[in-house]
């Protein structure tokens, strides 16, 4: 019986490990926090992933292993490597860690991303806002997620205040793109090169955080299905990729799909899969990197999900809304923290529709 090891004891670390009890896969994670998502359903190293001692005692104790939290450091999966084998690749997680490299990625692909200019110095920002022209963005090159660690610039009177916000730091700024609306696609590649998608996902956020999630994205044709799959195929084809990977898409309604950023592992946009009939994102991430063949990616319906996100209602209310299927993480509510979601696959798309919005209305305003 395989043990996989897991950097990072987060929810998605939480969600890896209770897909993969069935398949009898054992779980250990490191983490910082003993009382972590992960910590609640599996046993925890608590520790540093900077710490070789730590990585050493996890190594120890499980056969194979991966990471659920992209800004591990790059260091500590090539010190694990040493010891166990850890997909994905740290040249993966390097190019994702980098909005700069990641952005070089898809133009080297030939995949359409927004203008860029790697930015260092004050006058580097004036001069990439005049070439690229205003509204702006400016993000740092590492360590933003949820909308954090980026300013969108309408005007020069702006560029000093954005480029205070994110402290002077190497950062990269991007046209903004007047998107229709924004996609997701999720794909999962094995060691021995076989690859399977899920559909085109509609993703919707507030404040920079996800907030819902629709597939198949409705009204995406056949052919935007497959340009989105394409652009994710060459990506994980390029980094030799094991295991899961999101990119994430502006679907400009023209039939252009523009790439964002990529994720090295699974992502918010996929959690409608562990309710969709078909193998999960969690599933597929492990099948990939224990060896296994890869599972179905075809759901069995109109797939929505929504997150629950700083405050929950009582869990008496959540699972009292028809066909709801709830999954909480162990966290306590904080403004802004993701606390858990619920997935619906229904017949219809209106059926759907009828569900989120049920779900929708029994949420704290956020
Ligand atoms: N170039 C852009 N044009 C328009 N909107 C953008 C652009 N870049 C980011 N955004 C908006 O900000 C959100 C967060 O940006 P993203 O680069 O995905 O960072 P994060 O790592 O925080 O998810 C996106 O989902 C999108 O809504
Ligand atoms: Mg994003």
């Amino acid at each position: 019986m395989k043990t996989i090891g897991i950097l990072g004891g987060g929810q998605l670390g939480r969600m890896l490990a209770l897909a993969g009890y069935p398949l009898g896969l054992r779980f250990i994670f490191l983490e910082r926090e003993a009382d972590c998502p992960a910590g609640q359903v599996a046993p925890v190293v608590v520790g540093d992933y900077a710490d070789p001692a730590a990585l050493a005692r996890l190594a120890e104790r499980c056969d194979l292993a991966t990471f659920e939290f992209e800004n591990v450091p790059v260091e500590a999966v090539q010190r694990l490597r040493e010891r166990v084998p850890v997909h994905p690749s740290p040249f993966a997680l390097l190019s994702a860690q980098d909005r700069l490299h990641e952005k070089t990625l898809f133009t080297d692909l030939g995949i359409p991303t927004p203008d860029f200019v790697a930015v260092a110095s004050f006058i580097e920002l004036q001069s990439a806002c005049k070439r690229l022209g205003f509204p702006a963005v400016l993000k740092t090159r590492r360590l933003g997620y949820d909308g954090k660690g980026q300013v969108v610039i309408h005007s020069a009177a702006e560029m000093e205040p954005a480029w205070r916000a994110v402290n002077g730091v190497p950062s990269l700024v991007e046209q903004f793109v007047a998107f229709r609306r924004e996609c997701a696609i999720l794909g999962v590649r094995a060691a021995d090169g076989r690859e399977a998608f899920y559909p085109l996902t509609e993703t919707h956020h507030t404040r920079g955080i996800l907030s819902t999630a629709l597939a198949p994205a409705p009204h995406a044709s056949a052919a935007l299905d497959t340009l989105a799959r394409d652009y994710v195929k060459r990506i994980l084809d390029r980094l030799s990729y094991v295991g899961v990977i999101a990119l994430e898409l502006f679907d400009c309604g023209d039939g252009r799909l523009i790439a964002n950023e990529i994720a090295p592992r699974v992502h918010n946009s996929g959690h409608w899969t562990q309710d969709a009939g078909v193998c999960s994102q969690f599933e597929n991430h492990l099948r990939a990197i224990a060896g296994l063949p890869l599972g179905d990616t075809t759901p069995h319906g109109y797939c929505g999900m929504v997150n629950l996100i700083g405050d929950a209602p009582a869990l008496e209310r959540l699972v009292s809304i028809p066909q709801a299927r709830v999954h909480l993480y162990g966290k306590e509510p904080r403004p802004g923290r993701k606390l858990g979601h619920v997935n619906f696959c229904l017949p219809t798309a209106a059926d759907r529709e009828a569900a989120m919005r049920a779900t929708l209305a029994i949420l704290p305003p956020r």
